[in-house]
C-alpha cells in the first residue's frame, strides 16, 4: 500500500464556481478514488482562498466585514462538491486559525533564516492580479487597474534559490508535468529570478495575515494560499500527520498558475528546507469557442445547470473524458450530448440493458454459470484480464482520458461479442453455451463498471448492485453465478436533440 495525496488550487471565495474549477476538483476526486480501488492511503484537499484585496473590496462594497462575507460565500462551493460527488478528505479556508498559525510560523522560519529583508520599491501595481507587473508587463495592456505605487515592503529572496530549483527540475523530470509546461519552466529560469514582495502594508490592505516580525503589514495573498498545502496535513503541528502525507504526491492547477506553484512555492520550501512537491500537474482550460471560461469573460457554464439536467455522473464523465490532460479542451452543448448518447446511452448503458433483458429471458434473471467455454470467448476474457493493472499504470501517470478510453474499449468490444455470439440465437439449441456466453459479457461489464466508478460513482455501483457484484474486486470472475440481477431502468436513457 502507498500513500497518495493529492490537491487542488483553493479557490477565490469571491468567484462563482464554474466548470473550469469543477474540472480540477473532480479530476482530484477521479484520481483519489482510482487510488483508493487499488488499497492506496489517499488524502485529498481543497478549499478556499479568503484573503487579499478583492475579498476586501467586495466585502466593502457589501458593507459587511471580509469575514462575513467569506462566511457567506464558502457554501456556494461545499454544496457544489457536494453535488458533484466530491469526497475531499479536508476543506482548507485560509482564514482558520489552523492556517493563519502555521502561515506566521513559516514567515518567521523564512525570516530567521534571513531570507525576509524589507525594501522601498517603486513600481506598476496591477490591482487586479494583486502584484507589482514589470514594465513590460503593463507595456503589454493585458493588465487592468494598473497604479504607480512607492512604498516600503518586506522582500523574500527567491533568487537566492533560482539555481537550486534549476536543478531540481532537471534532476526530477516528473515534477512539473507535462513535458511542455517543465520546459516553459526552466525557460522562465533563463532569465535572472527577482525577488518576490510578500508583504502589502496594512495601511492600503488590511485583510490578510500579519507578519510576525511587522504589526503594520499582512502577507502577499499568494505566500499565505501556497502554505494552505502543508496546514492542512500537520506542518509545525502534528509531525506524526504531516510526516505522513508530506510531500504530496500531486498538486493539480490549471496552467493560469503555473509559475506561482512551480517558483514561488518551491523557493518557500527550500527556505523552509521541506521537500518539494512530488508532481506540479498543470492541466489546460476549458475553452467556449477560442476563448478561456472565466467570469470576468462573462462565458461561465456552470456546473449546477448540468447535473440539475442531466446527472452528476455523466458531467463528470464528459469533463474527465474530453479533456487531454495537459491540452485545452472546448466546452460544447452538442459535444456534451454526443458523448453522452454514444458512450453512456449506446455503449455502456446499452450494455447492461442487452445481458439483464437476455438473462430474464432465458435465465429467469439468475446470472448462468459459464460451463461451455469456446475460444471465442478467450478475447474478451483476456482483454478484460489486462485491463486493471492497464488502468492502474494509466492513472499513476496522470492519465484519466486514456484510462477511461481503455475501460470504454473493453464494453465496446464486449457489446460487439454479443452481437456476434448472439446469445438468443444459440439458446434455442445449446442453453449451457448461451449461458457462458452472458457471463462473460455480464462479468466483463462488472468489471468495466468497478473500473468507472471513480469516474461514474453513482451510476456504476448501481450497475454492481444489479449484478448483485457490490463488494466485488478487479479480477476476473468474481461475478457470482445463481444471483437474481435487481429490476432497474435504462442506466443512461438516450437523450433526443431537441432536448438540448
Ligand atoms: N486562489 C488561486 C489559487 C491558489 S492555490 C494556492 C486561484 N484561484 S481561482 O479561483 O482563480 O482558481 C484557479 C483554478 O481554477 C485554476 O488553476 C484551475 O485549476 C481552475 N480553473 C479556473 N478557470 C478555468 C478554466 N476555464 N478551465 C480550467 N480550469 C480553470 O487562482
Amino acid at each position: 500500500m502507498s500513500k497518495f495525496y493529492v490537491t487542488t488550487p483553493i479557490y477565490y471565495v469571491n468567484d462563482k464556481p464554474h466548470i473550469g474549477h469543477a474540472y480540477t476538483t473532480i479530476l482530484a476526486d477521479v484520481l483519489t478514488r482510482y487510488h483508493k480501488a487499488i488499497g492506496d492511503d489517499t488524502f485529498f484537499l481543497t478549499g478556499l482562498d479568503e484573503h487579499g484585496q478583492k475579498v476586501f473590496q467586495a466585502a466593502q462594497k457589501r458593507n459587511v466585514t471580509p469575514l462575513q462575507h467569506c462566511n457567506e460565500m464558502a457554501p456556494r462551493f461545499i454544496e457544489l462538491w457536494k453535488k458533484l460527488g466530491i469526497e475531499y478528505s479536508d476543506f482548507i479556508r485560509t482564514t482558520e486559525d489552523r492556517h493563519i498559525k502555521v502561515v506566521q510560523e513559516a514567515l518567521q522560519k523564512t525570516f530567521d533564516r534571513g531570507d525576509i529583508y524589507a525594501d522601498e520599491y517603486e513600481g506598476w501595481y496591477s490591482v487586479a492580479e494583486e502584484r507589482f507587473i514589470t514594465e513590460t508587463e503593463k507595456d503589454s495592456g493585458q493588465f487592468r487597474d494598473v497604479t504607480r505605487l512607492k512604498e516600503k515592503n518586506w522582500f523574500f529572496k527567491m533568487s537566492k534559490y533560482q539555481q537550486k530549483l534549476i536543478n531540481h527540475i532537471n534532476d526530477n523530470p516528473g515534477f512539473i508535468q507535462p513535458e511542455h509546461r517543465r520546459n516553459e519552466v526552466l525557460g522562465f529560469l533563463k532569465q535572472p529570478l527577482g525577488d518576490l514582495c510578500i508583504s502589502r502594508p496594512k495601511s492600503r490592505m488590511s485583510w490578510g495575515i500579519e507578519l510576525p516580525f511587522d504589526k503594520d503589514y499582512v502577507t502577499y495573498v499568494w505566500y499565505d494560499a501556497l502554505i494552505n498545502y502543508v496546514s492542512a496535513v500537520g506542518c509545525f503541528t502534528d509531525e506524526e500527520k504531516f510526516k505522513k502525507w508530506w510531500p504530496v504526491s500531486v498538486h493539480l492547477i490549471g496552467k493560469d498558475i503555473l509559475t506561482t506553484h512551480s517558483v514561488y512555492w518551491s523557493t518557500m520550501l527550500f527556505s523552509l528546507e521541506l521537500p518539494l512537491p512530488e508532481t506540479i500537474f498543470a492541466h489546460g482550460w476549458w475553452l467556449i469557442g477560442q476563448t478561456k471560461m472565466s467570469k470576468s469573460l462573462g462565458n461561465v457554464v456552470n456546473p449546477l445547470d448540468l447535473v440539475e439536467q442531466y446527472g452528476v455522473d455523466c458531467v463528470r464523465y464528459y469533463l474527465m473524458k474530453e479533456m487531454i490532460l495537459g491540452q485545452d479542451a472546448n466546452f460544447t452543448p452538442e459535444g456534451f450530448i454526443k458523448c453522452y448518447n454514444s458512450d453512456l446511452a449506446n455503449d455502456f448503458g446499452n450494455l447492461l440493458n442487452r445481458v439483464s433483458g437476455l438473462i430474464n429471458r432465458l435465465f429467469d434473471g439468475k446470472i448462468p454459470p459459464a460451463e461451455k467455454k469456446d475460444p471465442a470467448d478467450d478475447i474478451v476474457e483476456q482483454s478484460a484480464k489486462k485491463l486493471p493493472a492497464n488502468v492502474e499504470k494509466l492513472i499513476t501517470e496522470l492519465k484519466v482520458q486514456e484510462a477511461i478510453a481503455a475501460t470504454m474499449d473493453l464494453v465496446r468490444l464486449v457489446n460487439g461479442y454479443i452481437e456476434s455470439q448472439a446469445p438468443w440465437k444459440v439458446a434455442k439449441t445449446d442453453l449451457p453455451r448461451a449461458g457462458t456466453i452472458l457471463y462473460t459479457a455480464t462479468e466483463a461489464l462488472r468489471l468495466a463498471a468497478f473500473l468507472l466508478s471513480a469516474v461514474m460513482p453513482s451510476k456504476c455501483n448501481l450497475v454492481l448492485d444489479i449484478l448483485g457484484a457490490g463488494d466485488s474486486g478487479r479480477r476476473w470472475g468474481e461475478l457470482k453465478r445463481g444471483i437474481k440481477l435487481k429490476t432497474h431502468e435504462a442506466l443512461f436513457p438516450r437523450l433526443e436533440v431537441d432536448k438540448k
